[in-house]
Parts: C-alpha cells; structure tokens; sequence
C-alpha cells in the first residue's frame, strides 16, 4: 500500500516535471514541495525577527524550500537547517525554532543586534545535532535545559554575553564532540561533573576561555581522554594542571595561559600527541622536562612564569624564540642567554 502510493506520487512528480518544464522555475523538478506546517512556522519566525532585509526571499508565493537561510531535506521537503548568518537582524530568537520539528542544524551567527535568552523550545528538536549561536549578542544563563538534547554533537555559544555558571548537566550529553562557550562573562568553578564525559560515547573538545572563570580544575578531569583540544585560557582558574597530562593522553592541544595555575613542572609526562601548548601567565615552577625535546610541538609558550634551569635542547624546544621562554625566575640557555 505505502509502496504503490510513493510510486504514484514519485510518477505524479515526473508527469508534473513534464507538464511545466517550459515554466520559468528552473528547480521545479529538483526540489520537493516544501511541507505547509514548516512554511508556517518560517512565516512565524520571519515576523518575530521584524521581517529583516536579509529574510526578503522568504516570500509566502515561493516554495519554501527555495528560500534563502536554510534547507530541506530533497525526501521529504522537511527543514533540517537554518543558518541565519551575518544579517542586519534585531530581536530575539523566535520560540517559533522550536517547532520545526526536522531540524538538524540551527545557526543564528554573527548578528550583533540578536538579544535575549536561550528559548527553551529548542529541547522540542529531536534531531537537532548542530547549535551554533555564536557572535552574538544574546545573555542570561547557559541553559541547563540544553543537556535534554541528546543528540547534539556540536555546541557553539561563544562570543555572546552569557552569565551565570556553567550548567553540570551538560555533561548528560552523550555525543557532544565540541563545546565552545568561550568569550562571555561566565563565573563560578568548571563543574565537577565534566570528568564524566568519559561515560557518553566520546569526550568533547572543550573551550572555555575568556571568561571569569575560578576554582580548581576538577581532579575528575584527570581521567579524561580529552579527544583534541582543551583551551581553559584567561580566566581566574588556579591550582594544579599537572594531570591534564599524561603519557596516555590523546590531546593536541592544550591552552592554559592567564590563570592562575601553579604546579611543579618538572615532573610532568607528555604524550607525543602533544603539539600545541600554551602556558604564559600562570605561576608554574620547576624546570622544563627533557622530554618535551620528544615532541612534535608546533607552538610552546612557558613565558611569565617562575620556571628554572636550562631548556633542553633538542627536537622543537629552539625553534621557538626567546619569547616563548622570557619572564621566568631564572631558565637559561638557547633561545635564552647561556646558563652562568
Ligand atoms: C543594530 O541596531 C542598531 C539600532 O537599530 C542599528 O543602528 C545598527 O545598524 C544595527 N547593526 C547591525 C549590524 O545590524
Ligand atoms: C539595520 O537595520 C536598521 C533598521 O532596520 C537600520 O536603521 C540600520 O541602518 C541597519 N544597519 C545596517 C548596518 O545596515
Ligand atoms: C551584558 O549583559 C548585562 C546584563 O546581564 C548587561 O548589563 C550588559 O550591558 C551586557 N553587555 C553588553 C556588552 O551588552
Ligand atoms: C596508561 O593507561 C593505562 C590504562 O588506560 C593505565 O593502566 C596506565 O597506568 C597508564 N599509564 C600512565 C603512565 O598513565
Ligand atoms: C586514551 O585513548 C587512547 C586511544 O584510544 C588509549 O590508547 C589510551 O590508553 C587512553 N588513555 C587514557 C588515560 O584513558
Ligand atoms: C608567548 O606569550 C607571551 C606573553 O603573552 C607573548 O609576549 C609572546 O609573543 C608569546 N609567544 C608566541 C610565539 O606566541
């Protein structure tokens, strides 16, 4: 029954294609009809953001799925994306989002003047993989209602105006691979609860720089198996970081610079995945060990700290200039002047 019906409207459309091939509309055949229930929500959203310039294609007479800032799927004609980028657009996001119920990606990008919360309609998405509202202008807490999408792999709120803790929830999320909540004015510890990322299916990687972050980094984080990158810079955080490193660990890149993290240097073990780290600005003391001259490093950065002793030399330790080196208590040795 369902076979003999999507054969006769598939043969319906070719006939339909045939009919009106000599019609102005080139992508007649090419696109499905866009559904009625998603055209109406996107009329909806279209009205809660004031009808911007940068949504003019979105005009009732057209078939949705030929307008501008999104997609469908060629199936269905079902929306699966919006990617609302670097329009002159005011207001908040339409609650409206949250009933479309195909999608899979949303991006409210680079729209300065997009205010206000989070709605927390967007849990309504089952499908929705992709969050990206970055560059923004929006505020108030990073929601905690976030960790009921389950699906969600990529997380992106950066460049935005978000206050308030981060929610420990969000480590209920079993297939993030990035979160970026860097570039707000977020407060209060890193949770606890982040070193159970390890029990979803992957751990993500994990950006959170630039805001005012304080406390310790949670020793659960130890355990973690980050799978590249984990950038922690300028904020307030202090204390050990030694155990973010390890012989073991899969990490690329780890960016610590202004804190406040003190901590022996010298004892700490590298992975040879390590090929990016940052340290400036903290209160890290010891010497530099000798088998960071093993490593594959294609930046390096221990200026401003209370290290001592000679840098090793051998493998890409000098070819970093004195720079990555100066404004510690006494390291010495190429780049650096010669040991006394
Ligand atoms: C933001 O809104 C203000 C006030 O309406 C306007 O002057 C400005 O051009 C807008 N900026 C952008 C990038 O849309
Ligand atoms: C943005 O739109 C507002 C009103 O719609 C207008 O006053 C302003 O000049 C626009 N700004 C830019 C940068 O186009
Ligand atoms: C950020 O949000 C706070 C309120 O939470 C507000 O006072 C402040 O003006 C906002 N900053 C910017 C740059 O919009
Ligand atoms: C490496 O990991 C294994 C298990 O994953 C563990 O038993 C071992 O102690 C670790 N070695 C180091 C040096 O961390
Ligand atoms: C990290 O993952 C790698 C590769 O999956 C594995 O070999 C290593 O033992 C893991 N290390 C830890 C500390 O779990
Ligand atoms: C290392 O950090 C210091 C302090 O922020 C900075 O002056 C220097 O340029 C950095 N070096 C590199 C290679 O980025």
């Amino acid at each position: 029954m369902k076979n003999s019906s999507s054969y006769s409207s598939a043969a319906l459309l070719a006939f339909s294609c045939l009919l009106f091939l000599s019609l102005p509309s080139p992508s007649f055949c090419a696109h499905p009809k866009c559904n009625s229930h998603d055209k109406k929500v996107l009329l909806k959203i279209k009205a809660d953001l004031n009808n911007p310039y940068h949504l003019a294609s979105w005009d009732p007479k057209v078939d949705c799925c030929e307008w501008d800032a999104l997609e469908c799927d060629r199936n269905t004609g079902r929306v699966i994306a919006l990617t609302v980028f670097a329009g002159n657009i005011s207001g908040q996001i339409p609650p409206a989002v949250g009933d479309l119920p195909y999608l899979q990606n949303v991006d409210f990008h680079k729209l300065t003047n997009l205010t206000g919360e989070i709605p927390s309609t967007v849990t309504k998405l089952v499908h929705l993989t992709f969050l990206r509202l970055s560059w923004n202008h929006l505020s108030g807490p990073v929601p905690s209602f976030l960790s009921q999408i389950k699906t969600l792999t990529f997380l992106d709120l950066s460049f935005n105006n978000f206050t308030g803790s981060i929610p420990p929830s969000l480590s209920e999320l079993p297939n993030l691979l990035a979160l970026h909540l860097d570039r707000n004015r977020l407060t209060g510890n890193i949770p606890e609860s982040f070193g159970n990322f390890a029990f979803g299916n992957s751990v993500p990687d994990i950006y959170l720089s630039h805001n005012m972050l304080t406390g310790t980094i949670p020793r659960s984080f130890g355990g973690l198996n980050f799978s590249l990158r984990i950038d922690l810079s300028r904020n307030r955080l202090e204390g050990d970081a030694s155990f973010l490193f390890g012989k073991n660990k899969t990490v690329q890149f780890v960016d610590l610079s202004r804190n406040l993290f003190m901590f022996d240097l010298s004892k700490v073990e590298f992975s040879e995945n390590l090929i990016y780290l940052d340290l400036n600005h903290n209160k890290i003391f010891g010497s530099l060990p000798q088998s960071l001259t093993n490593l594959g490093l294609q930046f390096f950065n221990v200026s401003y700290n209370r290290l001592c002793g000679q840098i090793p030399q051998g493998g890409k330790l000098q070819s970093f200039d004195l720079y990555s080196y100066f404004h510690n208590r006494c390291l010495c040795g190429a780049p650096l002047p010669a040991c006394k």
